[in-house]
């Protein structure tokens, strides 16, 4: 079975977020599977090497506004289809947004571009190769379904999976026509979003099964205070909303073989983990002072993750005697609030404004706890790293976080089957209680190291959801199958 992802983002070529992680595991855990996967990306500078030694596949002179073509080449494992288009990707920076930390004014044009290009593959533009399904991820490829939808003939169907429904891809209504989007598309069943055209709502109004990235994001999304506009919508295709788990890459997520850890370890060897625990104290110039556990943030650093909950809460944390390290970036408020906090409580509170992968990695090597107070999760990633490198998530109740960590409440504790801590609701007074509950858990010494081992035998890779996937695949391709 040939499928065609078309996506923004891929690890480990680019990335900023869990976007890039999925995009780049996917693939691979499917291959066995008997499903073969081409990634389509825009080939930004970061891919300007795999681009210039790939061979050509397609070309138009001219895809909003300048000539494109599509490179393909195999790079670390993955079949890549780059969409090569100078115009709209050759610019330096971040991937959305310009220096100004404003999106670029065009991402209208170098999103539909994309699925424009998306949809000429999907309809056979390639000599030699044809998808049989289209699996278009967050809004960046929410329009391969419309195009689609509106072309004549037959065109293979689609899967539309939502990573996040805050980034929807909103857009000037008079943008239609120059998008190659035919007038019929705008209704408020259709492509129309409160006067606007919005990139996702095409996708999940046109594609024929729509996903999600945790079973309990998939109910949360069908209701207001969650959907974000688009819970009618969503509950209008129930019958076609499926919420599929993220795994994680176990290759290079791996504490027996992580490069970036200083000593690696395993659940048989977690002395070893101590040795990482120093460095990230290092790192982040903090003390090795005091008995408390040392916490960690990796995460961009915005509202959805609730960090200004934290930042309320330190104190309290830092008077129990634990610590915390912070790698993140994002929000210019709450950079700058963690900066300050740090400042307040030199040698207890470390931060480090910016994206760096490998300390990521020894964060999570090093680290006792990982911190995610998150207001919506539609699945996260940074809480499966931490079961898998025995690094005790600390979560809000919220979609994915609620799927993949087991509280230690006093049920789950004398079941022996606790791997984490918690919290509802989304407040900081939860939170600041949270941190007491982990800091005692932390202190009884054979109940913790229980919970470390748990964590670290949890299952987190690809292979139960990757098969969900597949079973999707199969029934859109089955002959009742409905079409679009
Ligand atoms: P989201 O996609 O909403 O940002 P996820 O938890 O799904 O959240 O994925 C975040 C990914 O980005 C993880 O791989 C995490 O390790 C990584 N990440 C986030 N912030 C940073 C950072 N500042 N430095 C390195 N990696 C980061
Ligand atoms: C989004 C979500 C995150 C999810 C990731 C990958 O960025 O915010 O929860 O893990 O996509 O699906």
């Amino acid at each position: 079975m040939n499928l065609l992802f078309v996506a923004s983002e891929c690890a480990p070529f680019v990335k900023t977020g869990g976007l890039a992680d999925v995009v780049g595991a996917l693939p691979k855990a499917l291959a066995p599977l008997g499903v073969s996967v081409r990634v389509m990306l825009p080939a930004y500078p970061a891919l300007a090497d795999g681009a210039a030694e790939g061979t050509e596949v397609w070309r138009r002179a001219d895809l909003q506004g300048g000539p494109a073509r599509l490179l393909a080449i195999d790079a670390d494992g993955i079949d890549l289809l780059l969409l090569e288009a100078p115009h709209l990707y050759d610019r330096p920076g971040n991937i959305y947004l310009g220096a100004d930390g404003q999106d670029w004014p065009d991402n209208a044009e170098r999103f539909a571009a994309l699925s424009l290009a998306a949809a000429e593959v999907a309809m056979g533009a390639l000599e030699g190769w044809q998808p049989d399904i289209v699996h278009a991820h967050d809004w960046q490829a929410g329009l391969v379904p419309a195009y689609l939808h509106q072309a004549d003939g037959p065109t293979p169907p689609c899967v539309m999976t939502i990573h996040n429904i805050a980034f929807q891809g909103l857009f000037d209504a008079s943008l239609m026509t120059s998008l190659g989007l035919s007038s019929s598309l705008y209704t408020p069943d259709g492509i129309e979003y409160f006067g606007r055209i919005g990139f996702l709502k095409a996708g999940l109004a046109f594609a024929q099964k729509i996903t999600t990235v945790s079973p309990t994001y998939a109910r949360e999304l069908m209701l207001p205070d969650f959907g974000m506009g688009l819970d009618g919508l969503l509950r209008a295709r129930q019958a076609d909303l499926t919420g599929i788990l993220n795994g994680i890459d176990l290759d290079i997520w791996d504490p027996e073989r992580d490069a970036a850890l200083t000593a690696p370890y395993s659940a048989k060897r977690l002395k070893a983990k101590v040795e990482n625990r120093a460095q990230v104290l290092k790192r982040f110039g903090l003390t090795a002072e005091g008995d408390g556990p040392l916490f960690c943030v990796i995460s961009r650093l915005t509202t959805q993750k609730g960090l200004d909950l934290l930042l309320e809460v330190l104190p309290a944390l830092v008077a129990r005697g634990a610590k915390l390290a912070v790698l993140g970036s994002g929000d210019k408020a709450l950079e700058a609030g963690y900066v300050a906090v740090s400042h307040a409580h030199p040698g207890a509170v470390g931060v480090i404004i910016g994206y760096d992968e490998p300390l990521s990695h020894l964060m999570q090597g090093g680290s006792d706890a990982i911190l995610i107070p998150s207001r919506f999760e539609p699945c996260g990633l940074t809480q499966l790293y931490g079961l898998r490198y025995g690094t005790v998530p600390v979560v809000a109740r919220t979609g994915g976080l609620a799927d993949t960590v087991i509280d230690a409440n006093e049920a789950a504790l004398s079941a022996k089957c606790a791997t984490g801590v918690q919290f509802a609701p989304v407040t900081a007074a939860a939170l600041e209680q949270a941190i007491h509950r982990t800091c005692d858990l932390y202190a009884q010494t054979t109940t913790w190291s229980g919970m470390i081992r748990r964590a670290m035998r949890h299952p987190v890779g690809w292979d139960v959801s990757a098969q969900a996937y597949h079973d999707i695949y199969v029934e859109l391709l089955s002959p009742g199958a409905q079409r679009g």
